[in-house]
């Protein structure tokens, strides 16, 4: 039998402003779909983007933003029984495009049991922005015990979640922020030292670099964390030591103040992105990795094992910055979008 459900749906993609709740039927779930009523939707920085039309994977016309949401298990497609999931069990889902919705039929294997004692809102926190540290940290750069990792946006949904990685680990992260009170709460809550913990500027970064790496008695990065892309892209990666690696995985600094792009500053930033030689690379013996998680949609046979290492390393709750209702996406995507939210930003249903 279907039933009804509240989405926040765009006619396209090109402003934040496009925004619309909508009621909506939900047909039943296909096979091997599972109907998921959502608790919890968590939000991702993707989500700005694909709203105002610059994540390439976005559908193309009208779509549902949304990459994961928290949820109870409500009824089963054909196929999907014998997911060993049953009615009522709390389950976190990976949606490629779809998650900003009161119910959703998801397939089985894009679902995960929520971990055990933690809340829907700390569920939500979890997948997207866990999985997208372990794969940076984990597989690509192979971060070892003792390896000095710097971490952008380190006090973001994704950098925190890196910052527990590597603690686990036992590798010593320096950390950039855009401001000071997030530097705060690196120190006050996260024990990291105040000589590892820089605001980011323009002028003197390579220089704080320096003072961060001679605090930590270190030549230079293992590794480099950066999913900004801004000016502070090249003094980090010129401080690799040889064999060091930056994984890059986002583009922050392109992100508007306003609900669209801000089109004549994304051609500025595009044309002075910045630029890596390879020939360059191979004298100094450093790498650049960069990737989109969206690719793991296709592979989703290679989840359970990713899930099983963000586990390991970081079994904690993530940090949860900004509950809003449901019913106030736009200004939790505003919130998000103004630079200032410190872990994650939950939509509660
Ligand atoms: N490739 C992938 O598969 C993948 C998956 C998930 C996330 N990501 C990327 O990883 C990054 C972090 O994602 P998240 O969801 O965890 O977000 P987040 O870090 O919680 O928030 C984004 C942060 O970006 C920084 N920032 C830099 N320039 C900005 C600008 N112009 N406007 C707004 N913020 C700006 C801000 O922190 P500071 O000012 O403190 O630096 C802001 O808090 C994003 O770039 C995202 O696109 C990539």
């Amino acid at each position: 039998m279907g039933t009804h459900r509240v989405v926040w749906r765009l006619d396209r993609a090109g402003s934040i402003d496009r925004l619309r709740q909508v009621e909506e039927p939900v047909p039943d779930p296909g096979t091997g779909e599972v109907r998921v009523r959502v608790e919890a939707v968590g939000l991702n920085f993707a989500d700005l983007f694909a709203a105002q039309g610059l994540y390439s994977a976005t559908p193309k016309g009208s779509f549902i933003p949304g990459l994961e949401c928290t949820g109870v298990v409500e009824s089963f497609g054909p196929g999907a029984v014998d997911s060993g999931l049953a009615p009522g069990d709390r389950v976190v889902a990976l949606t490629r495009f779809g998650a900003y919705a009161t119910r959703l039929n998801v397939g089985v294997e894009y679902l995960r049991r929520a971990p055990p004692g933690w809340s829907a809102v700390q569920a939500a926190a979890w997948a997207v922005q866990g999985l997208t540290a372990w794969y940076a940290i984990v597989p690509l750069a192979r971060v070892g015990a003792g390896d000095v990792v710097l971490v952008q946006s380190a006090a973001g949904g994704v950098g925190l979640q890196a910052l527990a990685i590597l603690a686990t680990l036992g590798a010593r992260p320096v950390a950039v922020v855009g401001r000071e009170e997030k530097r705060r709460f690196l120190i006050e809550h996260c024990g990291l030292a105040e000589s590892s913990v820089l605001v980011r500027e323009r002028r003197q970064f390579g220089a704080r670099l320096d003072d961060a790496l001679a605090a930590c008695d270190a030549k230079g990065f293992d590794c480099v964390l950066d999913a900004v892309l801004g000016p502070g892209f090249r003094p980090a990666f010129e401080r690799l030591r040889p064999e060091g690696c930056c994984v890059l995985y986002g583009a922050a600094d392109f992100m508007s103040r306003s609900a669209r792009p801000n089109y004549p500053r994304l051609a500025w930033s595009y044309l002075r992105r910045p630029r890596v030689d390879p020939l360059a690379m191979i004298a100094a013996n450093r790498s650049l990795m960069a990737f989109n998680l969206i690719w793991l949609w296709e592979r989703a046979e290679r989840l359970p094992a990713a899930y099983a290492g963000l586990e390991r390393l970081a079994p904690d709750p993530p940090h949860v910055g900004a509950v809003l209702p449901f019913d106030d996406a736009p200004s939790a995507l505003r919130l998000l979008q103004g630079g200032g939210t410190i872990g994650k930003v939950v939509l509660e249903v």
